[in-house]
């Protein structure tokens, strides 16, 4: 079975099995990011939610007025996401692509070229930040979290036991090496409390496409 099906396929039954059913909040990080008025992308803009899940943060950008790509590989979380967004009022604001984000035929985002704000949160892939980079509008913005490595073993973590899934420090920064023209309008690694209360270590970086 190739690597992506079975990631389908694991992604599916998690979210089948209710995983992340509490957590509708968007992410803090992109809702303070937003709060920040010089970041803030025209509403209405176009913008692109990669590995978006079940879609906490694709309706949070409805509400804010953006149109939003929303895009994941399990169809599962993409139909939980189409019926958050219904109960939220903002089905019309969304379109939900069932996509791999690692296959390069999968790339061609319908907007590419045209996006004032990408996120990827929680979805390591980074070999895909200088191409994200080509996606945005000159002026555009890419926010990206992903968990960090953390060298105290005591830490009781939130996030992924593996090491895979985790950046190791300086490594969010060094993928951008090579991508077009953009100044870093944030560039952060630490612990963070969760809304649940528990700690994770995050890596948070805020770019901006040149334009
Ligand atoms: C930890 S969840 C994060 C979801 C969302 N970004 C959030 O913050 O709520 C990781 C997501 O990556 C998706 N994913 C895993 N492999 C993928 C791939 N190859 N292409 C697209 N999405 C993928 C999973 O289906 C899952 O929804």
């Amino acid at each position: 079975m190739p690597v992506s099906e079975a990631d389908r396929q694991k992604w599916n039954q998690r979210y089948t099995a209710g995983a992340y059913a509490d957590r509708t909040h968007a992410s803090a990080f992109l809702v303070e990011q937003l709060d920040r008025q010089s970041l803030l992308p025209a509403a209405g803009c176009w913008a692109l939610d990669l590995a978006c899940g079940a879609g906490r943060n694709s309706v949070f950008l409805a509400e804010q007025g953006f149109r939003v790509d929303a895009v994941d590989i399990s169809d599962v979380g993409l139909a939980r996401g189409l019926t958050l967004a219904q109960q939220c009022g903002v089905e019309g604001n969304i379109t939900w692509h069932c996509r791999d984000l690692q296959s390069p035929q999968d790339l061609d985002f319908a907007h590419h070229g045209s996006y004032g704000l990408i996120l990827m949160v929680r979805f390591v892939a980074g070999h895909l930040l200088p191409h994200l980079i080509d996606a945005l509008t000159p002026g555009g913005v890419l926010l990206v979290e992903e968990h960090l490595q953390w060298p105290d073993g005591e830490l009781d973590l939130s996030g992924p036991s593996s090491g895979r899934f985790r950046l190791r420090p300086g490594e969010l920064r060094r993928g951008f090496t090579g991508a077009d023209a953009h100044e870093v309008l944030f560039d952060e690694e630490g612990l963070y409390t969760e809304p649940d209360g528990s700690t994770a270590a995050l890596c948070r970086m805020v770019v901006r496409a040149a334009g």
